[in-house]
């Protein structure tokens, strides 16, 4: 199985991409999650490149979530939406269809105690705009995250790593109900 992973951050020090990395090592062995590195080299959003004269990162980041089984998004919370490089992205695959049924888990992580909430619902309703599969046990909203890991990026809290692992999980078994 073969989880694509996107981060909504695009420090190179990002807590989200930290989250990632982190559900990435907890993931079982039959199962590869995959950080996107790309969503820089996205250009902004344009109809008229969506048919045609597609540029190349488009058609890789495309092709990359075809061959994915689920995703697994974690985004930090910018002026109480979501960044707009992930928005960006998103309106890239809404007429393509990548998102049509697939599992997708949503991960907001923030230093505040809201831990991104409105990041997360605003990502989620786009999501199921796109009519993918949003399986629950695989939405996680992580308040105070930068206590909850070290300066290297590692999870040092033992809850935070359980709820990763479940995330992980649910969307395991949303890809084997769809297979
Ligand atoms: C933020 N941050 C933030 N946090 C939050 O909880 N709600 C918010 O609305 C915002 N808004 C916001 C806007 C902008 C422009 C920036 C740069 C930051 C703080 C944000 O959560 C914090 O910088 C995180 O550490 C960003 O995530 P990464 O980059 O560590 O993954």
């Amino acid at each position: 199985m073969n989880i694509l992973a996107i981060s909504g951050s695009l420090r190179a020090s990002s807590t989200n991409s930290a989250l990632l990395r982190a559900a990435a090592e907890l993931a079982p062995n039959n199962v590869s999650v995959t950080l996107y590195n790309d969503l820089d080299d996205l250009p902004h959003f344009s109809p008229e490149r969506d048919k045609e004269n597609t540029s190349e990162a488009v058609n890789r980041l495309r092709a990359l979530l075809q061959a994915a089984n689920a995703v697994l998004i974690c985004t930090p919370e910018y002026i109480h939406g979501m960044p707009g490089v992930l928005k960006n992205m998103l309106d890239w695959l809404a007429s393509s269809g990548e998102f049509v049924e697939k599992p997708a888990g949503v991960i907001s992580a923030s230093p505040s105690d809201m831990g991104g909430s409105r990041a997360h619902a605003a990502l989620s309703y786009t999501l199921s705009v796109l009519t993918a599969n949003l399986p629950e046990g695989a939405s996680l909203i992580v308040p105070f995250v930068r206590t909850r890991i070290d300066a290297g990026g590692h999870v040092t809290d033992p809850v935070l790593i359980d709820e990763l692992r479940g995330v992980i999980r649910a969307l395991v078994k949303a890809i084997e109900l769809r297979n």
